[in-house]
């Protein structure tokens, strides 16, 4: 296991959805260097099988291993669901890991007893049934609604929010039967994020929006802490890694990380 508090900490998605993630660990722990790995070259991974993803998981921990990352967060539901006991066993004791669904499962349990839950991810994640799996752990009486969205990753992969189109699409999705009567929405994909505000609109106060960003930093910031892994860096300098250029994960890693921010490229097979 890497016990020095200085080395960096892997994050990884299928594309820049998982920045939604990186952006909330920056923020809450901003002595910490990341290392993002965005896995373009295989994006949408919601609608892959579990083999795949898994295959893509491993290739990636393998980069961030090598780049001496302490942690390795996987910063995608699709990828949490399908290849994170793998991983964790793969990686033993390199690094630790982390998951975004254990940390959100943990939240609502300890805030939503006896409440109806909806939940919008990729066909991955909710074929998975790992939410309900696990909230049904606690049983606190909450009634899980999902429904996989399976066009809202790649719309906003293409940039496509706060306009019509997203517009129409978030409104056909949240109206549809299985969302009546929640009390609150888990986002049950780091994509969602970029669009919580359209989320927000539509219900217009009376459902609650759960995003996973800030809980997962929580999550990160105790294990660190725990392991005295918290790390002292002043000003960081972060890395981010494609498996193939697009200009979308461009664009937004400079609204997240400002201007400054260079690409590298990284196949996962040579
Ligand atoms: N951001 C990812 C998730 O949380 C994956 C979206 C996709 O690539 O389909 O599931």
């Amino acid at each position: 296991m890497i016990n020095n508090p200085s080395a960096p900490i892997g994050i990884f998605d299928s594309g820049i959805g998982g920045l939604t993630v990186a952006h909330a660990i920056t923020q809450l722990l901003p002595n910490e260097r990341i290392i993002y790995f965005g896995d373009t070259a295989h994006l949408p991974y919601g609608d892959k099988s579990e083999a795949a993803i898994q295959a893509y998981s491993i290739k990636i921990a393998d980069v961030l291993l090598k780049r001496g990352c302490k942690v390795i967060v996987i910063a995608c539901n699709s990828a949490s669901s399908a290849a994170y006991e793998l991983l964790k066993e793969y990686v033993n004791k390199q690094a630790h890991v982390v998951n975004v669904i254990d940390p959100m499962v943990e939240f609502v349990s300890s805030h939503f007893q006896d409440k109806n839950i909806g939940l919008i991810g990729t066909k991955r994640t909710v074929q998975s049934g790992i939410y309900s799996k696990k909230i049904q752990e606690y049983q606190k009486g909450i009634l899980l609604k999902p429904l996989a969205t399976p066009l809202l990753a790649p719309m906003i992969e293409e940039g496509y929010f706060n306009n019509k189109i997203s517009h129409d699409l978030i409104e056909e999705y949240l109206s549809n039967d299985s969302l009546k009567e929640i009390n609150a929405l888990i986002l049950a994909c780091t994509h969602y994020p970029l669009i919580k505000t359209e989320i927000k609109d539509f219900y217009n106060g009376s459902v609650e929006i759960l995003d996973s960003s800030e809980v997962v930093a929580l999550a990160l910031k105790k294990l660190l802490k725990k392991n005295q892994l918290l790390a002292n860096n002043v000003l960081p300098t972060h890395s981010f890694l494609v498996s193939d250029f697009t200009e979308s994960f461009e664009v937004s890693t400079q609204i997240f990380f400002g201007s400054m921010v260079r690409l590298q490229m990284h196949t996962l097979w040579s």
